[in-house]
This record gives C-alpha cells, sequence and structure tokens, in this order.
C-alpha cells in the first residue's frame, strides 16, 4: 500500500529537492531518483551503491554535513542533505538522472517513487540516526551496559538467540550496525519474520540499532583502557567496543553470540565498478529499502538460490528480467533441485519464485563476462555474457551480479575463534552447542555455515539457550549498575520475568536446567539441516572460467582503485597490502578478499584486527572521554570528523 503523500519524506539531495516513502534509506532514494553514483574513486571513476547492506562502502555520501555516512544504512529524515560529492563531477548524469527523478520543490508533498519499507519491531519509522529502540522502552545513552547475553547481528539466528536466551531469564541486548533488525532475509516482514519479532517484544530483550561492533575481547576490554575489572577479565565472556551511531558504547557480557551473517562474493570482470552494476543481494535490498525498478531491465547472473528470490521480487515490483544467469552447470542445478524432494517447502518456494519471472530464460552453465555503458551516463548499459563456447550482449540498465555468499567471520576470528575449511568455504568452528573454541562465546548462523533461513533459527536457539543457560551458571541475573552505566536491569528485567514466565515456564526462570529434550530435537533438526548446506555447497562452487574475467587493468580493490595486473601472484596478502594498498580500503577487504582467494590463491590474513571498520577518530576518543568522565575528569574535545581503517 502506498502511503498518503503527506506522509512522504522531503530530503534535498545535490540541491535538489526529492520526497520518498517513510522508510526508505538514502541509496534507496538516490536510486529511486535516477541518480546512481554516489563518490568518486580515487582514480576519478564514478561509483555507486554494490551490497546494499553496509560492506563495499561504494555508497558514501555526505548527509547534514557529515562525511562517509553510508547511505545504504542510513533511512532518510524530513529535511535531510545528502551531497554524493558527484553534482559537479558529472554534470550529464545529473541532468539525466534528474529527468526521470520525482522532484519536488522543497516542501511540497508529492508521491514517493517507490514503496514504504514497513515497520519491523517499531524501527522502521526512526526518523534520524542512532536510536536505541528497546522492546517496548528506549534505552538512556550510556558508557556501558553490563549484560548476561550479547549478540551481535539482528538476523534471524541473532533474533532466535535473543528470544531464547531472554525466554530463559538472561538479560540480553542484541545490536546491529542496520537501522532495524531483520537481517538480509526480513528487510520486509512475513509471516514468520513477524511471529519473530512479536516474540523478541515479549521476551524483554533489547535491541540497540546502528550499532556496528568494532573491537571485541574474550572476557576484558578492549582498545580502550582500563579493563572493566579483574574478574571480568578472567571470566569467559566478552567486551564489545560499539560505535552506536556515532557515540562509543562498551557492552560487557558474561556470554556472547556472535550472529553476524555472511556477505555476497564479489568477482572482478571489466565494467563491474559501473555504477549500476550491483550485488543479487544488493539489488534486493535496495528494492526492500524502497528504490524503484519499475520498468527497469535487469540481468541477473551469478550462482546460487539467491538468484530467485531477487528475480522474482524484481519481477513482481515491475522490472523486466531479461536473463538470469546462473553460471553452475545444469547438471549441478539438477542434482541439487532433485534433492530438494526432501524439503518440499523449499522446492515449493523455489517454484513459487520461478513462477514470478517465468517469461524470463533461467539459463544454467551462462556467466557475465564484462558489462559497459554508452552515452554520457557512466552507467551499465549492456551485459556480455558467455557459455564458455559463445559469448552474446544483453542490453540492460540494471546488472544484478555476485557469486554467492561468504560467511561473515571477521569478529569471530578477532575473538581468536577457530576456523575450519578455507577461503570461502571457511566456517566458524562450534560444538554441539554452537560453542566456539573461545569459552563463552557462541556462534550461529551463517558464520557457522550457508544454510539458510531455517538453519540460521535453529543454530540461533542453540546458541541462545546455552548462551543463557551458562551465563545463569555463572551466576547470572545480578546485572551491574555501576556510575554512568545502562544497566539491563529496571523496567527490562520486570518485562523479561514476566515474559520468561510466560514463554519459558516458570521453572525455566527461576534457574533450572535448559530444556534437554527440546534442545536435543533442535539439535537433530539443525543436523538435517546442515546436509543441505552441504549440498548447496557442492552444486553452485564457482567454476574455474570465472578466474579468467578480470583484465590486467580490472579494478580488483575498489577501495583503493588496485588493478589485477598490479598484484603478482608470487606475493602473501600481506604484501600486497603492503606494496599496493590492496584490502586496506574502508571495505576492510570484504568485497576484494574472497575475490582475491579465488584468483590468487589468498586465503584470508589469518590476524584480523581492530577496528573492524571505519570508525570516526572521535568515536574512539568519545570512549576514552566517557571512561575520564565516569571518574570525574572533563570530557576531552570532540576531534573533526576523520575516518581511521
Ligand atoms: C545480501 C543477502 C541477501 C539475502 N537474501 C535472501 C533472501 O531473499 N531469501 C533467503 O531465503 N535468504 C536470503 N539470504 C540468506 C539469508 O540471509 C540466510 O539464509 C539467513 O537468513 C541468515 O541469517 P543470519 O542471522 O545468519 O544472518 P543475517 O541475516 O545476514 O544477519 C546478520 C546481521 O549481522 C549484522 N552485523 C554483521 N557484522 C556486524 C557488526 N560488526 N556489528 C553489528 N552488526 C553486525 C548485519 O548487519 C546483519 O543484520 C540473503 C543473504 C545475503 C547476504
Ligand atoms: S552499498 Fe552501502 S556499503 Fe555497500
Amino acid at each position: 500500500m502506498r502511503p498518503e503523500p503527506a506522509e512522504a519524506i522531503g530530503l534535498r539531495v545535490d540541491g535538489r529537492s526529492i520526497a520518498v516513502a517513510p522508510g526508505t534509506t538514502v541509496a534507496a532514494a538516490l536510486w529511486s531518483a535516477g541518480i546512481f553514483s554516489c563518490r568518486t574513486s580515487l582514480s576519478g571513476e564514478p561509483r555507486g551503491p554494490v551490497c546494499g547492506m553496509g560492506i563495499c562502502f561504494e555508497c558514501r555520501v555526505t548527509v547534514d554535513g557529515v562525511p562517509h555516512q553510508r547511505a545504504c544504512l542510513l533511512p532518510c529524515a524530513q529535511g535531510m542533505v545528502v551531497e554524493t560529492g558527484l553534482a559537479s563531477a558529472s554534470p550529464g548524469r545529473t541532468a539525466a538522472a534528474l529527468g526521470a527523478a520525482a522532484v519536488t520543490p522543497p516542501g511540497a508533498a508529492a508521491t514517493p517513487p517507490g514503496p514504504a519499507a514497513p515497520a519491523f519491531l517499531g524501527t522502521a519509522a526512526v526518523p534520524g540516526v542512532g536510536r536505541a529502540v528497546a522492546a517496548g522502552e528506549a534505552l538512556s545513552a550510556a558508557a556501558t551496559i553490563r549484560t548476561d547475553v550479547a549478540v551481535v547481528g539482528a538476523g534471524p539466528a541473532g533474533l532466535a538467540a535473543a528470544c531464547r536466551a531472554a525466554e530463559a531469564g538472561a538479560s540480553v541486548v542484541m545490536l546491529d550496525e542496520a537501522p532495524a533488525p531483520g537481517g538480509q532475509v526480513w528487510r520486509r516482514p512475513t509471516r514468520l519474520a513477524r511471529a519473530w519479532s512479536e516474540r523478541f517484544a515479549a521476551s524483554g530483550a533489547r535491541f540497540l540499532a546502528r550499532a556496528t561492533v568494532i573491537d571485541a575481547l574474550p572476557g576484558a576490554v578492549a582498545l580502550a583502557p582500563p579493563p572493566a575489572s579483574a574478574a571480568n577479565a578472567a571470566a569467559p565472556g566478552a567486551t564489545l567496543l560499539v560505535d552506536h551511531a556515532g557515540r562509543g558504547l562498551r557492552v560487557e557480557a558474561r556470554r556472547l553470540v556472535i550472529a553476524t551473517g555472511a556477505r555476497e562474493r564479489f568477482l572482478p570482470f571489466p565494467g563491474w565498478t559501473l555504477p549500476n552494476a550491483v550485488g543479487v543481494g544488493g539489488a534486493q535490498a535496495l528494492l526492500k529499502s524502497g528504490a524503484a525498478v519499475s520498468g527497469r531491465r535487469v540481468v541477473i547472473a551469478g550462482s546460487g538460490p539467491l538468484l530467485l528470490p531477487v528475480a522474482a521480487a524484481l519481477a513482481r515490483a515491475g522490472a523486466r528480467i531479461a536473463l538470469v544467469a546462473e553460471q553452475a552447470p545444469a547438471r549441478a542445478v539438477a542434482r541439487f533441485a532433485a534433492g530438494l524432494w526432501r524439503h518440499p517447502r523449499l522446492l515449493a518456494q523455489a517454484v513459487r519464485y520461478r513462477a514470478a519471472f517465468w517469461r524470463a530464460p533461467y539459463r544454467c552453465g551462462v556467466w557475465v563476462s564484462a558489462a559497459c555503458g554508452d552515452g554520457p551516463t557512466p552507467e551499465v548499459r549492456e551485459a556480455t555474457l558467455t557459455d564458455g563456447r559463445r559469448s552474446w550482449r544483453e542490453r540492460c540498465d540494471l546488472l544484478a551480479c555476485a557469486f554467492g555468499l561468504v560467511p561473515n567471520l571477521r569478529l569471530a576470528r578477532l575473538l581468536g575463534c577457530a576456523t575450519c575449511g578455507s577461503g570461502g568455504r571457511r566456517v566458524v568452528r562450534v560444538d554441539g552447542l554452537q560453542e566456539t573454541s573461545v569459552p563463552g562465546v557462541y556462534c550461529a548462523g551463517e558464520p557457522t555455515g550457508i544454510g539458510g533461513l531455517e538453519l540460521a533459527l535453529l543454530t540461533g536457539q542453540i546458541a541462545g539457550i546455552a548462551a543463557a543457560s551458562a551465563a545463569r551458571a555463572a551466576g547470572a541475573g545480578e546485572v551491574a549498575g555501576a556510575a554512568g552505566t545502562a544497566t539491563a536491569g529496571g523496567a527490562a528485567a520486570a518485562s523479561r520475568a514476566a515474559a520468561a514466565s510466560r514463554a519459558a515456564g516458570a521453572s525455566r526462570a527461576a534457574g533450572a536446567a535448559p530444556p534437554a529434550r527440546e534442545l536435543a530435537s533442535l539439535q537433530r533438526r539443525r543436523d538435517r539441516r546442515r546436509g543441505y548446506a552441504a549440498a548447496l555447497d557442492r552444486a553452485f562452487q564457482p567454476r574455474s572460467e570465472l578466474q579468467g574475467l578480470a583484465a590486467a587493468e580490472t579494478f580488483v580493490c575498489r577501495c583503493e582503485d588496485v588493478p589485477l595486473g598490479r598484484l603478482d601472484p608470487a606475493w602473501s596478502p600481506r604484501q600486497a597490502k603492503l606494496f599496493t594498498r590492496a584490502g586496506m580500503g574502508p571495505c576492510q577487504g570484504r568485497v576484494c578478499g574472497p575475490a582475491l582467494e579465488l584468483l590468487r590463491g589468498w586465503d584470508e590474513p589469518d590476524t584480523v584486527r581492530a577496528p573492524l571498520e571505519p570508525v570516526p577518530l572521535a568515536i574512539l576518543a568519545s570512549l576514552g572521554a566517557e571512561e575520564a568522565s565516569t571518574s570525574g575528569a572533563a570530557p576531552a574535545p570532540t576531534p573533526p570528523a576523520e575516518v581511521c581503517s
């Protein structure tokens, strides 16, 4: 349902006024207005959103005078002023783009070009940045939160873990860098998402939106001294340092659940840096966050089951799907599909998705080899496809391309959690209760293996139950309340207790053992699901031909504009960093890392260093200042905004 014009949010982009539906992100607003470029790269190329989920940093814009804001993570707010840094660089683009845009005089109401992102857990309507949203209450600004269980990631795995831990009587704080919970798959509420949303609201767990974990240490305080206490330093669990929408925040948790999901694997080919070439999940993320795609001719190319829901969603939103190209050979896909009889719900879902774009061809053993634009605008106008024997061109004005998913392991590796496998198949090693090799640190969802929504929910539940039980056994339940410290106590504790007795039974809330029979059942279902994950992995491995797509002059590291030809195959990843800065830009190798694993056989370096994401120096300073202010010293002055990575 389209919102009334009166609900539209007005913002200014490069001096022009546009109007969007509430809940639309800045990236989606720019897209809907026909503006696909956000920034200029080091070598002067226009660049636009790729991942749609905060990974690639290609969507950086200046918002209300603050530079380096990721447009894909930022909801539009009334009166916001956005500067792309491209306005003067590319007048052709601007003129052409604004011709297609819903341009209105400042302050005038207009029909928003895209659909509204609906409210989910009450956060989609957050007008500005950085509002912490608890289930039913607001969290006051605080230097430190101490909690029984912290959950990083608010996708299905994180939500399930938080619900189960809170229902078992633990105080729980769930953090996510996104403006709303739901992760990648629940950007719009389904029936299942609503059920978990309601369960979360009733559980008493708390949610911090726009909370990016930048550093973590098992059981002790990272980056900023001094340690919270000697006892904490020795105990299992973890301390997280968080960029909470521009403020430093420390979260000390008796037990930690890592549920940081996965990201797409992008592989370089000539033209992949053009502004209208995005990830497959990236296109979906932009669509779900309000971007208008009606009438666009789209080529989708890549690998894995994700191609289907994305093609279906784009088709339902009015896009014209020209081709869906799956790089895996037809026989591998057929074998995978034949095995789906064990998962009839997934099979039915796949059929439904295919029906939504039935007019368009879905071709296996086909991949993209190049993209190019034409005319005065830099966007993709044509994609070259190949099946290895012949190549042909497809006209398109949106190319969605990515080659499957890779687990997001950075936080787990920073904490020293052991992994197994290699390259894109590397996962966090966990035991039957989802506990990692680091005592008190649990892991759930995609970092433990790419296996879909149901596996994420199952592993999240197991991790939540186990983490809460261990926290209780360690004497949790009491939440410290030091000076300047927000605790997960008070009203939250009351609602938690009520929820616990409702949802989990009074005996569990009172500290009884975890429900062994239920836990065993969850574990059995999880183990069955792992069979599906293994089949997925076998069927959609990237073919060897993809290693030859990039030419010597094709940029592999998009942040630092490093072409493939500069990366000597004899180097180690560390040498490549030292000699070329490849992997040292704001995305910290999250885009070029998996690509170079495939192209050069470079596995991610063993060490992941803090900060996990670029962080304004002001935040590091504010952590120190908050420390000082709790001990009575004057707060340090705020330094100018800078990005350190
Ligand atoms: C781009 C993309 C699109 C997808 N689309 C679909 C789809 O349409 N249908 C489908 O069935 N499956 C889809 N999947 C797969 C789906 O995400 C999984 O099947 C499963 O639901 C993953 O759940 P999760 O909780 O493990 O991870 P996610 O849902 O990915 O949640 C992880 C969360 O962790 C947060 N996070 C990561 N690092 C940090 C940090 N340092 N600090 C704070 N927060 C952090 C992220 O913001 C994210 O919200 C998609 C996956 C991706 C990557
Ligand atoms: S599109 Fe925003 S960070 Fe990738």
